[in-house]
């Protein structure tokens, strides 16, 4: 009896040490983050001295086209260099880091003008820099922009206004984009540093609004959820980026994803827990062979369509943390395994850029309906790519969880 008893103590943990084995064979995240490395350091080597950020290339175009820090996406530029920071250590990549970041503080004066992406350009460079250094003049900045942000809150819809210049250039009255849930985490983490408390309550409000109406019964999402500004109700869901306003928009849904996921972790409400799910498990059912997504999931055809790799990382980042945060092992086993795929698949040669040019990734598409930035390389799908690497990284070195939590 004995004896059987040890054999399959044996066997269990063969098959353990054996799974986490192959985990880490098949994936040299070391490798990885090395070659992240070296393409930003090229990328800091084809950057002039100014407060310009990289923000995408088209592909073929060898150089990054540069935008100011007014852009939606000029927080990911200093936020990839913290992550670098992070795992190398590097005082040379942290005075970059350091600099890239406080170009940004204008974005805080109070009277400039502003939209939900404050959250992306403020949390993705000043929390980093916040997180890794403890520095409290960072931690000024992003209550600054918290308090910026919780004026676009509507409290009659219960949501923040995402695009103020959209209400009347569409007509959308009180807007509010899928996008606009990766922002509430600055709510959060503001209402738990010293910032005022109702930003938690608003957050989750625009949550739980969200969650009613911007989403099918199938747990895909519109794009635009528009809403009547006096009377709070619900008009009409839309789409600005995706196919139609009936698809579901693979960046769309990865945002979903992401941003239901630290709703969980910041309230530990199973409810946010249980739609994370819902929202993960209808883009991975839909997902093609290689765990790309093309640009859309409901488009007639995929013939010649682009792929959206920055959808995958955003994906793979966020499947990352949910596997940690979930309560049933099955689902987290589900989440992790599928993070893994899509980072495989992202580091091949396939999807890195590798000499084609200084970013990470390519086959991003940023705006298809606009027919901009497509089939190219964007700086948000390298900022999500470095974030779930350092994610993993964590999670296999330290056999614990990687989380930004605000507590
Ligand atoms: N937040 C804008 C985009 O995803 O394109």
């Amino acid at each position: 009896m004995k004896k059987h008893i040890y054999i399959l103590l044996f066997f269990s943990l063969g098959v353990i040490m054996y799974s986490f084995g192959q985990d880490r064979k098949t994936f040299k995240v070391k490798d990885i983050l090395r070659y992240c490395d070296n393409q930003l350091k090229r990328t800091l080597g084809e950057l002039k001295d100014s407060s310009f950020m990289p923000r995408s290339m088209n592909s073929g175009q060898k150089k990054w086209s540069l935008v100011g820090i007014h852009d939606w996406t000029s927080g990911f530029w200093p936020g990839i260099l913290w992550y670098d920071y992070e795992y190398f250590r590097n005082d040379r990549i942290k005075e970059k880091a350091i600099q890239y970041t406080e170009y940004l503080q204008p974005l805080v004066n109070p009277n400039q003008k502003v939209d939900h992406d404050i959250g992306f350009q403020i949390f993705c460079s000043y929390g980093n820099a916040y997180r890794l250094t403890g520095d409290e003049k960072y931690k000024k900045i992003i209550l600054e922009a918290a308090a910026k942000l919780s004026e676009l809150y509507n409290p009659v819809v219960g949501t923040i206004l995402s695009w103020p210049n959209m209400v009347q250039k569409m007509g959308w009255p009180h807007n509010t984009i899928i996008d606009n849930m990766m922002n509430l985490e600055i709510l959060f983490w503001a209402s738990k540093n010293g910032g005022d408390k109702r930003y938690y309550d608003m957050a989750v409000s625009h949550a739980m609004v969200t969650k009613k109406n911007a989403f099918r019964e199938n747990g895909s999402c519109f794009h635009v959820a528009v809403y009547d500004t006096i009377s709070g109700k619900f008009i009409k869901g839309v789409t600005n980026q995706g196919y139609s306003d009936g698809s579901m928009w693979a960046r769309g849904q990865a945002w979903a994803i992401y941003g239901y996921t630290m709703v969980y972790r910041e309230t530990l409400d199973k409810q946010f827990l249980r739609f994370a799910e819902k929202v993960a498990n209808i883009y991975l059912d839909r997902l093609p062979e290689d765990y790309i997504p093309y640009w859309d999931f409901d488009l007639p055809s995929i013939q010649d369509e682009p792929k959206d790799a920055s959808a995958a990382a955003i994906a793979s980042s966020a499947l990352l943390e949910l596997a940690q945060l979930e309560d049933n092992k099955e689902m987290a086993e589900r989440y992790r395994s599928a993070a893994i795929v899509m980072l495989n698949n992202l580091s091949s040669k396939k999807y890195q850029s590798r000499n084609a040019n200084n970013s990470f990734l390519k086959h991003c598409t940023g705006n298809h309906p606009s027919k901009y930035e497509i089939d190219a390389s964007i700086i948000y799908a390298d900022y999500y790519y470095i974030e779930a690497l350092t994610r993993y990284n964590f999670t296999c070195n330290a056999l614990r969880p990687y989380m930004r939590s605000s507590k």
